[in-house]
């Protein structure tokens, strides 16, 4: 009986911590994005950045997708960390993207980060 119980309770904390691994998603479609909370503090100024900065053409939902799925949702091709930098080269080559490449370098990073959350 009592091995049973420790059991259970390897199961249980072993669910728990892979769902406690990725990174939390609030609000739906639109208003979709990563939760603040899930995310380590020294990245939250990241955060606001990205969550400023990559709005402006589309909604965080194309953004948050792909991490959280390892999908480009538009080409379907993988989102890991190479499509990061290409796509960070990508967006910094358009036309009033409104970022310079300090900024884009620490998106790139603070997605390499998310893709790493998410993978443990
Ligand atoms: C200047 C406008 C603009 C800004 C700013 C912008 N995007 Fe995009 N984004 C686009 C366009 C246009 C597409 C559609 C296809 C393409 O050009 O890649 C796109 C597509 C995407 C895709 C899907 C790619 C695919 O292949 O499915 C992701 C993910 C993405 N953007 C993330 C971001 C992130 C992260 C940022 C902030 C660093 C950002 N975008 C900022 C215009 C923008």
């Amino acid at each position: 009986m009592k091995r049973l119980l420790l059991l259970t309770a390897l199961i249980t904390l072993a669910t728990y911590s892979l769902a406690d691994a990725r990174v939390k998603v609030k609000g739906r479609g639109d208003k979709m994005n990563f939760d603040p909370e899930s995310v380590d503090a020294s990245f939250r100024p990241s955060m606001d950045l990205m969550s400023k900065k990559c709005i402006k053409c589309h909604t965080m939902e194309r953004t948050v997708i792909a991490i959280q799925t390892g999908r480009a949702p538009l080409t379907g091709q993988p989102f890991d960390k190479q499509a990061v930098k290409a796509y960070g080269i990508k967006m910094l080559r358009k036309p009033n993207s409104d970022m310079n490449k300090q900024e884009i370098r620490e998106l790139v990073v603070l997605m390499n980060y998310l893709l790493d959350e998410n993978k443990r």
